[in-house]
């Protein structure tokens, strides 16, 4: 039988205790996300309504058909910067008159939504994931442009937003540019490089230079309607396709693009009759210890995601620091590779090798769940060729074709964390539990291993090492890395799509498999030379 049986005891005092801790970080997580909720603050928000505007996030609601989920992308964004979390842009995927979409909408309650370099890194990563997955793109745009004081970080990368949607109409993927206020200067060629233009009556602005510029550039006098308003755009300069009368208008007519756009996806359709896990998803707060050095069981996550908790497992006496195996998650064929035990040996490098190229033999996306310290390290380990074994893994991974999804459930560690898809590998999707930690090495190892080195130095330097120095330098290092490893750290940074709530890793990941289907799901037809 390949129903996974669990053996988690929900009334033992440790799963009260994980649980505890799990909701206790999400609660946490839930205070920053209420922070990027918020945009730019009271002041602004209502300043904003008071102008007879909807705030970006109505926008969104009113945008994407009723009831239907909105997968929000990167809502840590500029998470322990100095700007507003959250970036001042809004980007995810919406299902639009039975289309999904990549949305994006800058929030013009945060510095005239603006971009600063955190907007533009969360711009490009939705931006990959819309070319990656073939997703139509609607721009939502009233925004300040480029952040000024920050224009050398952005004015240079930042020209490939519009590379972005010329490109993906050359690759028959519509664009479209719904705009709401200003979209002045570079900002003018969201609406200039989109396939369809909508812009409202009276307060759309569209110009290469506002009427200051051009006066300074050619003392020419000017108003804004006439240089580049809605109007204007729409009946002289052809920009506009269509006048919207106000907001609720441009989005009824955005909706009515998309439903002309004749969109079909291109991957397989999944499965009707699935079941659903035949345990319940509650249950994943309290998997995960609160110390991470205990490892847990990944099948018990797999049964409370996967359909019917179904696994078929493969290869289940070879390498058992690893599970690989194959399921489905809303109808969606997939394989898996779970960490069991932490640290990855020879044996599991290579059972991870073969199983992702069965999958791409089979045009079977791959899901990654982590819980790594990394590979083994030791005298035995080396000679008897942990590089090469783990060399194995990381070409697979590296030259699969098919799409990859990621969760790190709990650490991911060293070249465990490439191995296993982390975000250098490009699966398509990585998102984090609250209880991911991931960093080259854990905290205390790397601050036992610069003592070392400093210990090591000092010697042939024929210096007397200072002891009370060492245990503040640990002490610094520790704090230091344990910050920098945790997932609202890592979220800011960008390296994962977001943190999500652990129960509801299924629905994430099964929106996603959707997301992925619109673009064709085919396996390598080669791998780069294994090291054998
Ligand atoms: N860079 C940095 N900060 C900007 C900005 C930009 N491009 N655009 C706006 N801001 C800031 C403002 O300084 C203001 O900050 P403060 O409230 O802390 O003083 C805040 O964002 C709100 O701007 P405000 O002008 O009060 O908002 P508004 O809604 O009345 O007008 C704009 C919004 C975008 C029309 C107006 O700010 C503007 O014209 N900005 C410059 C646009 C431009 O020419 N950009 C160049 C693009 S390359």
């Amino acid at each position: 039988m390949s129903t996974i049986r669990s053996t988690v005891d929900t009334r033992s005092e440790e799963f009260a205790e994980n649980r505890e801790s799990m909701l206790g970080k999400l609660a946490e997580i839930d205070g920053e996300h209420a922070k990027a909720i918020a945009g730019g603050g009271e002041k602004y928000v209502s300043r904003h309504r008071k102008r007879g505007k909807l705030l970006a996030r109505e926008r969104i609601e009113l945008l994407l058909d009723e009831d239907s989920p909105f997968l929000e992308l990167s809502p840590l964004a500029a998470w322990g910067s100095d700007y507003q979390v959250g970036a001042s842009v809004i980007t995810g995927i919406g299902v639009v008159e039975g289309v999904e979409c990549m949305i994006s909408a800058s929030d013009p309650t945060v510095k005239g939504g603006a971009s600063n370099p955190w907007t533009a890194k969360k711009s490009y990563r939705a931006a990959d994931i819309a070319a990656q997955n073939r997703l139509p793109v609607i721009n939502l745009v009233e925004s300040g442009g480029a952040d000024l004081p920050t224009q050398k970080e952005i004015f240079i990368p930042g020209g490939r937003i519009f590379r972005d949607l010329t490109r993906s109409s050359a690759a028959k993927v519509p664009t479209i540019a719904l705009v709401f206020g200003n979209s002045t200067a570079g900002g003018a060629y969201l609406p200039g490089m989109s396939d369809y233009v909508v812009m409202v009556k009276e307060r759309a602005k569209v110009f290469l230079g506002g009427p200051p510029l051009v006066k300074m550039a050619t003392g020419e006098e000017s108003d804004d309607e006439s240089l580049g308003g809605a109007e204007m755009h729409a009946r002289t300069s052809g920009l506009a396709d269509y006048l919207a009368a106000d907001e609720e208008d441009a989005i009824r007519l955005g909706r009515s693009i998309v439903k002309r756009l004749n969109w079909t996806k291109q991957g397989p359709t999944p499965k009707p009759d699935y079941a659903e896990p035949l345990y319940s998803a509650e249950d994943l707060l309290g998997i995960v210890p609160t110390d991470l050095k205990v490892p847990f069981d990944p099948r018990e996550v797999i049964a409370r995601v996967a359909d019917g908790s179904d696994f078929d497992e493969f290869k289940p006496l070879y390498g058992s620091s690893l599970a690989t195996g194959w399921a489905s998650i809303h109808g969606y064929p997939v394989g898996i590779l779970a960490n069991a035990q932490g640290v990855l040996f020879g044996e599991e490098s290579q059972k991870a090798a073969q199983f992702i190229q069965l999958a791409n033999q089979i045009d079977t996306p791959l899901v990654f769940l982590h819980n790594t310290t990394g590979y083994m390290v030791g005298k035995e380990y080396e000679q008897s060729g942990i590089i090469k074994h783990g060399a194995m893994m990381i070409n697979a991974v590296s030259n699969s074709k098919v799409p990859h999804l990621s969760v790190l459930m709990g650490a991911s560690y060293g070249a465990g964390h490439y191995g296993m898809c982390g975000r250098a590998y490009d699966p398509r999707f990585l998102f984090a539990w609250p209880s991911a930690k991931s960093a080259v090495m854990g905290p205390q190892q790397l601050a036992g291993v610069l003592s070392i080195v400093a210990r090591a130095a000092a010697a042939s330097r024929g210096q007397e090492y200072n002891e009370e120095h060492d245990a503040a330098m640990r002490a610094m290092v520790e704090g230091q890395i344990e910050a920098e490893s945790m997932p609202m750290f890592l979220s800011g940074m960008l390296y994962d799509d977001g943190i999500i709530d652990p129960r509801d890793t299924r629905t994430v990941l099964g929106l996603s498999l959707s997301v992925i289907h619109n673009g064709p799901v085919k396996g390598a037809e080669g791998f780069g030379v294994f090291r054998m």
